[in-house]
């Protein structure tokens, strides 16, 4: 759960390195380190802390080099150290190897090593790879692509990782299985550029191969790349076109990359439903390509992890009421490893803003291998869950670069919607006059969460008055009540503030229990035929001294009444009411943690893209 990233051409590569890192901070960011090859010697500069600590160590020493490889960690094994960081240099210190990813069985691999005289100076999996490697190109005198063939065959786990050797100055070698690596191809073949997603490459070239698992491309400056798979099978490199907008990759003036993702979000949703949802009908090409096959399901089961489950408890509502189609969701780490009925008669959808979770891409291998037809809902273009799926809808939300993910979040609402309505009018389940009014009001979001977003200098005032808090309990119920669990996430991930989410009603059965005078409750209480009975929960809190913050629809005068803190949002169809009742909620977060002088875009122990089980 790291960023690599490397460099063979003709330019300066510790820039470029530099750079490529800080664009894939949001993978790891407790140590990071780089090795660059200048003159026949192999410098190697590490440093605890983020990309700007290894830039400070680096000031004074030799960064000249034209082939380099670089690493921010997010350690699995090992503290964060710098002996610790990668990367890690062999026995002769005549190869160095950054890693992304997690050697199960780097413990014997290690025993056996030492018992021949190997030495180990970290505590990581990582190490094991570049011992091995030196290991078997010594014993064996072949070329370093065999060596890493070989050494890979014995590896049990999940890698990306980027090799230089000393003695091939004209030489980048990189692998993976199961852990995401795209290489950039410069022109005429001059330079290559390596790196865990796209986002550090879209700068310098728009080509870019995505590797397969157990592949491994031999990069060699000035001649056409070459891929060979791990039994040494020459393959046809699949060279891609990307699109990365590179303003949508800086924080454009805002304070922090969430709250700019925050206030992205009337855009980017525009853009999610550019050319889709159309003055009257929703067209999705993975619907209409795949009508049959997703109508005839017996049932769907959602997989997915985190923010994007959540969203996966909004679509089983939307898809249960429009589509009349039995719907499961899954966190994918339960599913990968529970005894299912899965076959061939499910349709399985994966949620996923990265498109890299291992576990999502677990659970997804694992419906495959029962015969399960495979629809992914996905930000990352190219990523390894979109590649992986039968047929799918990309969220176009833009690259998410804060750790807590926002308009990943109402992009994956919005394109659930949109599946509902467009599945339901292909079942001839749903009366025109609906399908209209909810197009015609899908149309309306984005306007209306500028609405919402209006209110964030209230909300920052408010956030301030709740710094103090130890517990937060978020209530909602319905469509609300998955919107209530993603609030306490949200609070939980940058502020440090424990949080609980439940549906309302439930609060009776236990968590009422911890209502107190120092108890902050959101209710998510937009109107809906529960309305009532929320109003009593309410009532239920404040007779315990609880604070309330309700988040109610505009003019909701019974709610005022009751709340200590209100923040209105514009009406809408029911349905489609988390688009804008989750703002209110990630705006709160926020300010909560900035108020706190917490690192909101960083938050510790967690990364953007959960790599690893
Ligand atoms: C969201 O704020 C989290 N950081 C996390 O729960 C995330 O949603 C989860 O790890 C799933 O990621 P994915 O959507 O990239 O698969
Ligand atoms: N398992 C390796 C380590 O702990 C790599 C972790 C990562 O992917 O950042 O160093």
């Amino acid at each position: 759960m790291c960023g690599i990233v490397g460099y063979i051409g003709f330019r300066e590569a510790f820039p470029i390195l530099i750079n490529g890192l800080k664009r894939l901070e949001y993978r790891g960011y407790d140590s990071a380190g780089c090795a660059l090859l200048h003159d026949g010697h192999l410098n190697v500069y590490k440093a605890k802390g983020k990309v700007s600590d290894l830039e400070h160590v680096a000031e004074t020493k030799d960064i000249k080099g034209t082939l380099g490889i670089a690493h921010t960690r997010w350690a699995t094994h090992g503290v964060p150290s710098e002996v610790n960081a990668h990367p890690h240099v062999s026995m002769s210190g005549q190869l160095a190897l950054v890693h992304n990813g997690i050697i199960e069985n780097y413990a014997i691999l290690r025993q056996r090593l030492m018992e021949k005289g190997v030495k180990f100076y970290s505590e990581t999996d990582t190490e094991i790879l570049v011992k091995l490697i030196e290991y078997i190109k010594d014993k064996r005198h072949c070329d370093l692509p065999s060596a890493v063939r070989m050494a890979l065959h014995q590896a049990i786990g999940a890698y990306a990782i980027a090799l230089i050797d000393v003695n091939e100055p004209n030489e980048l070698l990189v692998a993976r299985k199961s852990s995401p690596l795209a290489i950039g191809i410069g022109e005429d073949n001059r330079e290559f550029f390596i790196a865990s997603d796209a986002s550090p490459i879209a700068e310098y070239t728009k080509q870019v191969i995505y590797l397969n698992d157990e592949e491994i491309a031999v990069i060699r400056r000035d001649e056409p790349l070459k891929v060979i798979t791990i039994l040494n099978h020459e393959v046809e490199p699949n060279v891609q076109t990307i699109d990365i907008d590179l303003g949508m990759l800086s924080k454009g003036g805002f304070p922090h990359f969430m709250l700019k993702e925050i206030f992205d979000q009337p855009e980017v949703l525009r853009d999610c439903m550019r050319g889709r949802l159309l003055p009257d009908k929703v067209v999705l090409s993975a619907v209409e390509n795949y009508k049959d096959r997703l109508l005839s399901a017996r049932r769907f089961i959602i997989v997915s992890c985190g923010t994007s489950w959540h969203a996966g408890l909004i679509g089983k509502q939307l898809i249960e009421t429009f589509c009349e189609i039995p719907v499961e969701v899954e966190y994918a780490s339960e599913f990968r490893y529970r005894r299912s009925t899965v076959d061939e008669r499910d349709v399985v959808i994966a949620i996923s803003q990265s498109g890299e979770t291992a576990d999502t891409l677990a659970a997804i291998e694992k419906a495959k291998s029962k015969g399960a037809f495979i629809f992914g809902i996905v930000n990352a273009v190219g990523s390894s869950i979109a590649r992986a799926t039968d047929t799918g809808v990309y969220i176009h939300v833009g690259p998410e670069i804060g750790v807590a993910s926002t308009k990943a979040f109402t992009g994956q609402v919005l394109v659930l919607s949109m599946l509902a309505i467009a599945l339901a009018k292909a079942k001839n389940c749903i009366a025109q006059e609906d399908y209209l009014t909810l197009i015609g009001e899908l149309g309306c979001i984005p306007d209306k969460i500028n609405k919402v977003l209006e209110q964030n200098d209230r909300i920052r005032e408010l956030a301030r008055i709740f710094t103090y808090a130890h517990n937060f309990l978020y209530l909602g119920r319905g469509y609300n009540y998955p919107v209530a669990l993603e609030g306490a996430l949200k609070l939980k991930e940058i502020s440090y503030i424990h949080a609980e989410g439940y549906p309302a009603a439930e609060m009776k059965h236990g968590p009422i229990a911890l209502i107190d005078s120092e108890m902050p409750v959101v209710f998510v209480a937009t109107h809906h035929k529960l309305h009532k009975k929320i109003i009593s929960n309410m009532m239920e809190v404040k007779s315990r001294g609880g604070r309330i913050i309700a988040i109610v629809t505009e003019g909701d005068e019974d709610m005022k009444k009751i709340a200590d803190e209100v923040i209105e949002v514009p009406e809408t169809e029911n349905c489609l009411v988390p688009l804008l009742s989750v703002i209110p909620l990630q705006l709160l977060a926020y300010h909560v943690a900035v108020a706190k002088g917490l690192n909101v875009d960083q938050p510790r122990n967690l990364a953007k893209s959960v790599t690893v089980e």
